[in-house]
């Protein structure tokens, strides 16, 4: 089994990466300090379906006495309202400060029981078993959670990190092709900021197969995890480093209708751009952008952007985004693979011209 400890003193915790973990996730659990604990497994539809029976039995071997607590599938489960009905729920079940949440799903599933744990009797513990690409590699580890507000998505939210971490690599070969695929964007950035040997070992693996090597998952989650440690809360420029391919990424998500674009699609366009502006300011060398384009196409990701995207509504959501709220751009440019770092050169106007480059053949 892979271990990753993330290191933050009385908030430090394991993240354990092993194939069928998912069946003895009660076992871990009891073995932790957490046995005793009643478990309200929160999840969505699809992964509860596919996923909850494994895991209720788990938990209900162990001797948790889990309830379960399923939300609709989609990012609109991010809310305040979704976060109270579960609440409140989870009340009516019989839950106190003497439980723990468990967060069965991706990241959707993952930031809003995080939320839940953090405010649920002012807090109790959480577990998180991701099942998703990007909830491995990157959002059940770090301690985000939030939901989102009309004005704007994570707008609401704290950091609560999970007590423990459960990573089943068999649990992604469920995932239709889009959703597996879409979630290499942050792997690839993790690569791209911190690994640039980690290209070479995506390029060799095959989107066709949901074979995803829990080494290479563990890999990911040291990244992050190293991130975290060396900046929490993120307020000494480290963690931004995660932000890498995410300011026009998030600017072109908030620009196109709910649920048009996955995450990581929009994710893959904000890496080209960002790619384009490092090549500009900071001599990235273009055959380093190549190799990363070209894992991106590799893994079906898009790296042009449609014309019915206006530049103009993508720099307007650009100057809501929290990152902005300084009034200075603070933007991650790469001058080589595997080592990124903030910037404050970037302008407006270079932002306008990456957004265009996205229009043009790769
Ligand atoms: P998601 O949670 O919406 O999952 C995508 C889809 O896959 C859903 O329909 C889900 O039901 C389905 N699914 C999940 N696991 C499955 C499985 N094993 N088999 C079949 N279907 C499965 O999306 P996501 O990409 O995992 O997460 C995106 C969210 O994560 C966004 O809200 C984003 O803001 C958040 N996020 C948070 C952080 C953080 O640090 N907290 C980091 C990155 C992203
Ligand atoms: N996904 C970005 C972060 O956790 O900071």
């Amino acid at each position: 089994m892979s271990c990753v400890h993330v290191n933050l003193a009385e908030r430090s915790y394991d993240v354990l990466v092993e194939p069928g973990l998912l069946g003895r996730a009660g076992a871990v659990i009891n073995a932790t300090h957490l046995s005793g604990l009643r478990a309200a497994v929160i999840s969505d539809e699809r992964v509860a379906r596919l996923h909850g029976e494994v895991l209720l039995a788990a938990l209900e071997a162990a001797g948790l006495k889990p309830s379960l607590h399923v939300i609709p599938a989609g990012e609109a489960s991010k809310s305040m309202s979704q976060a109270e009905e579960v609440c409140r729920e989870m009340i009516r079940a019989g839950h106190d400060r003497r439980s723990l949440v468990v967060a069965l799903g991706g990241g959707v599933v993952g930031d809003l029981a995080g939320f839940i744990a953090a405010i649920f009797f002012r807090g109790i513990p959480l577990v998180q078993i991701p099942t998703t690409i990007v909830a491995q590699v990157d959002s059940s580890v770090g301690g985000k959670t939030g939901v989102n507000v009309g004005e704007g998505k994570n707008l609401l939210g704290c950091f609560h990190q999970a007590q423990l971490v459960l990573v089943d690599p068999e649990t992604l070969r469920t995932l239709p092709q889009r959703e597996f695929c879409e979630g290499f964007a942050e792997a690839i950035k993790h690569a791209a900021i911190r690994d640039a040997a980690m290209l070479a070992d995506l390029a060799a693996l095959d989107p066709g197969c949901r074979e995803v090597p829990a080494d290479l998952i563990a890999r990911n989650i040291a990244i992050k995890a190293r991130i975290v440690e060396a900046d929490e809360h993120e307020t000494r420029g480290i963690r931004a480093l995660l932000n890498f391919g995410h300011t026009i990424g998030h600017g072109i998500e908030a620009a196109i209708p709910y649920g048009e674009m996955l995450h990581g699609e929009a994710i893959a366009l904000g890496l080209r751009a960002a790619l384009f502006l490092s090549e500009r300011h900071c001599k990235l060398a273009p055959s380093a952008s190549r190799t990363v384009l070209d894992l991106l196409q590799k893994f079906h990701l898009p790296l042009v952007l449609a014309e019915s995207i206006a530049t103009a509504t993508i720099m307007e959501k650009l100057a809501r985004d929290k990152k902005f709220a300084s009034g200075r751009i603070r933007f991650v440019l790469l001058d080589a693979p595997g080592n990124a770092y903030v910037s404050d050169v970037v302008s407006h106007a270079d932002l306008r011209d990456a957004i265009e480059h996205l229009r043009t053949r790769v």
